[in-house]
């Protein structure tokens, strides 16, 4: 499913977008630190640049046998975020545009806090409620019946889920962040990146003309001056045990 060249070389703002998010976690030297759904790694390595030590857990053996490339001194576990388990505890986990593809939110904070150390501390940044709703809208316009399977929770579903996890929450935004696509087929590229599931029931034959028709569709929307935007809606939290 996941075409690694593809993702860096067209979706670089992922990573980009997570500096602020490692802020959020002020890192200490030496500490050891979890980056779940690390993708080809390059968030991972943002993390290893302050001096912490780095594992990057993905599920796609494709983008982290990419990330490996990249970054062959990093670490990696290729690993399900709901069902992992690691053979000692970290200090920190951290989590960058990922936590909106498992749908099994619970299972996920349960492995979260297994992993951590007392004390240690989740931080993580997703897609909240409200994320891509004019995507969603025209796509199932002209798709009727396509399915979203993502996860996308309000901050009070998703901070009462920390705490019946057994997590302190300390920190919890719920924020607007339209998101600057590259070139002038960037609505096009992100569902063909991102959509495959969504766009499942159309036929690879009727697939250009159903995007061409998805895209005019959300032109008013979300073209402006010559670029595209994603609507996107982030969750950004932090909690600790
Ligand atoms: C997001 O980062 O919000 C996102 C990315 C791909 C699909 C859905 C949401």
């Amino acid at each position: 499913m996941w075409d690694p060249g593809r993702y860096e070389s067209g979706f670089s703002f992922v990573w980009k977008h997570g500096a602020g998010l490692i802020d959020l976690l002020n890192p200490q030297a030496g500490e050891v630190v979890l980056d779940l759904g690390c993708g080809t790694g390059q968030f991972s390595a943002e993390l290893a640049g302050r001096g912490v030590a780095v594992i990057g857990l993905d599920n796609a053996p494709a983008m982290l046998a990419q990330g490996r490339i990249n970054y062959p001194k990093l670490k990696f576990i290729l690993a399900d975020a709901a069902k992992f388990e690691l053979p000692g505890q970290v200090d920190a986990v951290i989590s960058n545009a990922a936590l909106h593809w498992i749908p099994d939110a619970g299972a996920v904070l349960e492995c979260v806090r297994r992993a951590l150390k007392p004390g240690g501390r989740f931080v993580a940044e997703f897609g909240g409620k409200g994320n891509i709703e004019a995507i969603l809208e025209a796509v199932t316009a002209v798709v009727p019946g396509a399915v979203n399977s993502w996860f996308f929770p309000s901050l009070g579903e998703y901070a009462t889920l920390l705490e019946a996890h057994g997590f302190r929450v300390t920190h919890a935004f719920h924020f607007d962040r339209p998101t600057q696509l590259e070139g002038e087929r960037g609505i096009h590229d992100w569902l063909e990146m991102f959509g495959s599931d969504l766009l499942r029931t159309v036929h690879a034959s009727e697939r250009s003309a159903v995007l061409g028709r998805i895209a005019e569709r959300l032109r008013p929307k979300l073209f402006r001056d010559g670029t595209w935007f994603a609507d996107y809606v982030r969750l950004r939290i932090a909690a600790c045990i």
